[in-house]
């Protein structure tokens, strides 16, 4: 190119003239060549970019008008340059110089190494900083198969299994995916033989690192209370875990007929101890459904006005037998006598409060 045409071609460039024609850019684009370009040269050296691509750099501004409008690329367009793109030349990502046809899309640039196991939406997992992970804890946990236990230390590649280590094909969070011969192997108890389920989570806690003892669930019947025993021998004595029947009295027979306060069995209690006890422990009992069955004493009148159940069962050996008037006698001779007169068939007996007075009211 001549002198004379070097300059022509500047004039037209600084005037903001139609040099459209020249522009590798494509004719869309309707941007002012010196927001780009030097008067010098259609060639950007990379030192033209200030802080790697992001604006003009002090030679630039020297040379050029400061009032001008400069390209400045996280500005304008909707794609940020961080990270490792902040450093790059622009025709790593703009090839044919024509920018509109650069697609913002992490993988129209990047080679999806994962073989379209995690999808293509990149930016879930990566950032333009670096390819390395730093939400593999959240990942597992908003897949729902959060990395506890042994699982918390095991390799990647012992569950995700790809010849380049970086292929997660969906394997399901279900125990028995991975853990299928460990169940087949099982011979303490042997869990076929058991008929156990395959839902491991049934009995065994993921949050410990080994299947023993100390990581069984058992919230099909909960060992807490008085039944926080680790001995689980104590409970199933027969060599099998299964076959344990879970009514009380199975278990808790002894302790029934033991009994001497109330003695239970010239009480007449039923054996289903949980109409009266919870594994709390045996002291004091609580016969809740006694307000709708005989008489209200946890509702009405006699809330809370009673310690035990003897205080209305005197005679413990016989929980038929009751007494109101223990209590009452003190109104006998006086007030309650008053209270009765001229109503027919009143006597001084417990039997005969209680008909009168089923509910405990007036
Ligand atoms: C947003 C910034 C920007 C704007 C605006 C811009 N260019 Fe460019 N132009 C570039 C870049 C970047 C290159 C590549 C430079 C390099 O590789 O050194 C380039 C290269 C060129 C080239 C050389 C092409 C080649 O193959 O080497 C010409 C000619 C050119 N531009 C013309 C124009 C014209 C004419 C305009 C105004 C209509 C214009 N440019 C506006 C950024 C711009
Ligand atoms: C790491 C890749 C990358 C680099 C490096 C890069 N760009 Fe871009 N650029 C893009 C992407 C992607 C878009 C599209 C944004 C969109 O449309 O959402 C874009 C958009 C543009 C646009 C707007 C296009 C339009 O019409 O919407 C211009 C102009 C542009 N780039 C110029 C440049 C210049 C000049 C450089 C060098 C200083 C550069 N780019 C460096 C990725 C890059
Ligand atoms: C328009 C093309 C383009 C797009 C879109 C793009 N990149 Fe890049 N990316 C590049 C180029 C070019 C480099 C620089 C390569 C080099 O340094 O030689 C790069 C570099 C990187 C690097 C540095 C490591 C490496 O491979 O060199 C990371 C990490 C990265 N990009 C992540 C992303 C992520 C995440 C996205 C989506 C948010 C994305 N990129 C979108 C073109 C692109
Ligand atoms: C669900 C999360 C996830 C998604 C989505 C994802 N990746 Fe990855 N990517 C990873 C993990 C995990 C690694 C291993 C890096 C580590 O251990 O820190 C990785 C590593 C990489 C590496 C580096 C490989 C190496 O040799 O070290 C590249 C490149 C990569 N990913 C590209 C992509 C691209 C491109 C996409 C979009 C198509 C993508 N990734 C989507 C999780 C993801
Ligand atoms: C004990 C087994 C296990 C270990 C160890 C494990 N993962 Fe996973 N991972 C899973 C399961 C289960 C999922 C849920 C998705 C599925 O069904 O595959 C998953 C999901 C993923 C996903 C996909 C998430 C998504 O949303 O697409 C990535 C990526 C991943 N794991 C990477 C890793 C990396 C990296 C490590 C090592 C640091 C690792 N995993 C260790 C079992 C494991
Ligand atoms: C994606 C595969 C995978 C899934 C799903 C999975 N695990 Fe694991 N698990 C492993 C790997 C790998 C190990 C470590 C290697 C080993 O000991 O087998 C492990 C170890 C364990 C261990 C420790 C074993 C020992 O004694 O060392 C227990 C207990 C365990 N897992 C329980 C579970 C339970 C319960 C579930 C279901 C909630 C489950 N796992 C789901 C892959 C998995
Ligand atoms: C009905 C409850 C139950 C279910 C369901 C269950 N287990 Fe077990 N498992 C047990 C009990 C109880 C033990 C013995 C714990 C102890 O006392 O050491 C045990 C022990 C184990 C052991 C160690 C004992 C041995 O012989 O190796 C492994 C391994 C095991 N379970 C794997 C599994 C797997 C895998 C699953 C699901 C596919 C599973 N279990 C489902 C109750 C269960
Ligand atoms: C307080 C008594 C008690 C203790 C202690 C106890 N269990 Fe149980 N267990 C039961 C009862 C009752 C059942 C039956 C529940 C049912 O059928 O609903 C049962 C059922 C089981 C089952 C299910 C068997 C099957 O075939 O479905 C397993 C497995 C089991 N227990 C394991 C254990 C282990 C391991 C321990 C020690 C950590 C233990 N139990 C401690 C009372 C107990
Ligand atoms: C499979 C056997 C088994 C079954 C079924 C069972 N228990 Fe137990 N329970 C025990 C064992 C073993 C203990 C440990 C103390 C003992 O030896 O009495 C215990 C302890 C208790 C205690 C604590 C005793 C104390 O001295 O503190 C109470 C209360 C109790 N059980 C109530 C119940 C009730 C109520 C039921 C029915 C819902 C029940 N149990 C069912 C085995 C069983
Ligand atoms: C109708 C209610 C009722 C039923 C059913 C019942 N109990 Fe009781 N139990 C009581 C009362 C009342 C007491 C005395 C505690 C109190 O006053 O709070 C008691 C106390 C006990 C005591 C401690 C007092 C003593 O003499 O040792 C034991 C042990 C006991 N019960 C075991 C059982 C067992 C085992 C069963 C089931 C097989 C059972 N009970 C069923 C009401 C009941
Ligand atoms: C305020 C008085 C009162 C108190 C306190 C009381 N009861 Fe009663 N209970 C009665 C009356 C009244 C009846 C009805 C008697 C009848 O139907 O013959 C009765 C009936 C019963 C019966 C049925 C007896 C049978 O053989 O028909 C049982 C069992 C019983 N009570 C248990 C209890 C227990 C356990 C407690 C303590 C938790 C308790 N009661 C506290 C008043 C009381
Ligand atoms: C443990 C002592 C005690 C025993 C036993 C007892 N009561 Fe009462 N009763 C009370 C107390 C205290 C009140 C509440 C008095 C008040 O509200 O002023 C009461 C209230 C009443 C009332 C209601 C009085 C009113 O003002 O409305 C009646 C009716 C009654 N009792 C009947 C009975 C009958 C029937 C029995 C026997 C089945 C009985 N009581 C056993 C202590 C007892
Ligand atoms: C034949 C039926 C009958 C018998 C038996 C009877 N009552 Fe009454 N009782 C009544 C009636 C009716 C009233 C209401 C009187 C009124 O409102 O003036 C009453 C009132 C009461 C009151 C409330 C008095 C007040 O403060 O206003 C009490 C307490 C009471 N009875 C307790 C007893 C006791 C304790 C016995 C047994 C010793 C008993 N009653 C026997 C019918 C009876």
């Amino acid at each position: 190119m001549s002198r004379h045409a070097t300059i022509v071609l500047v004039l037209l460039f600084l005037t903001g003239g139609t040099a459209f024609t020249q522009s590798p850019h494509g004719a869309a684009m309707k941007m002012d060549c010196s927001a780009c370009h030097l008067p010098d040269s259609w060639n950007i050296p990379a030192s033209f970019w200030k802080n790697n691509a992001l604006a003009p750099n002090d030679k630039v501004s020297e040379t050029t008008d400061n009032t001008k409008k400069i390209f400045q690329h996280d500005a304008d367009t909707d794609f940020e340059l961080s990270g490792a793109h902040a450093g790059a030349d622009c025709r790593s990502c703009h090839a044919t110089l024509v920018f509109s046809e650069a697609d913002p899309a992490c993988i129209s640039c990047h080679t999806d190494i994962h073989r379209n196991t995690v999808g293509d939406d990149c930016r879930r997992c990566h950032t333009s900083y670096s390819w390395l992970v730093d939400n593999i804890t959240e990942l597992h946990n908003d897949n729902g198969f959060p990395l506890l236990g042994a699982h918390a230390t095991a390799n990647c590649n012992a569950c995700h299994i790809s010849e380049s280590g970086l292929e997660f094909n969906r394997i399901g969070n279900a125990c028995v995916n991975c853990h299928d011969d460990d169940f087949a192997n099982t011979t303490n108890p042997n869990h076929q033989q058991a008929g156990y389920s395959i839902n491991c989570e049934d009995c065994h806690r993921v949050d410990v690192p080994m299947w023993s003892s100390e990581g069984i669930l058992h919230d099909f019947f909960p060992l807490t209370l008085g039944h926080d025993i680790k001995d689980c021998r104590r409970c199933h004595n027969s060599g099998s875990f299964s076959m344990t029947s879970r009514a009380c009295f199975s278990c808790h027979q002894d302790d029934f007929q033991n009994t001497n306060s109330p003695n239970h069995v010239s009480a007449g209690f039923p054996t289903q101890c949980d109409l009266c006890h919870t594994t709390a422990g045996w002291m004091p009992a609580s016969l809740q459904n006694h307000d709708q069955m005989y008489f209200p004493i946890y509702s009405g009148n006699h809330r809370g006005e009673w310690n035990a159940c003897v205080d209305c069962h005197t005679n413990a050996g016989d929980f038929s037998q009751f007494s109101c008037t223990d209590c009452h006698e003190h109104n006998n001779a006086g007030e309650l006598a008053q209270e009765h007169r001229g109503i027919n068939g009143y006597v001084f007996q417990s039997s005969a409060c209680y008909s009168c007075h089923p509910r405990g009211e007036e």
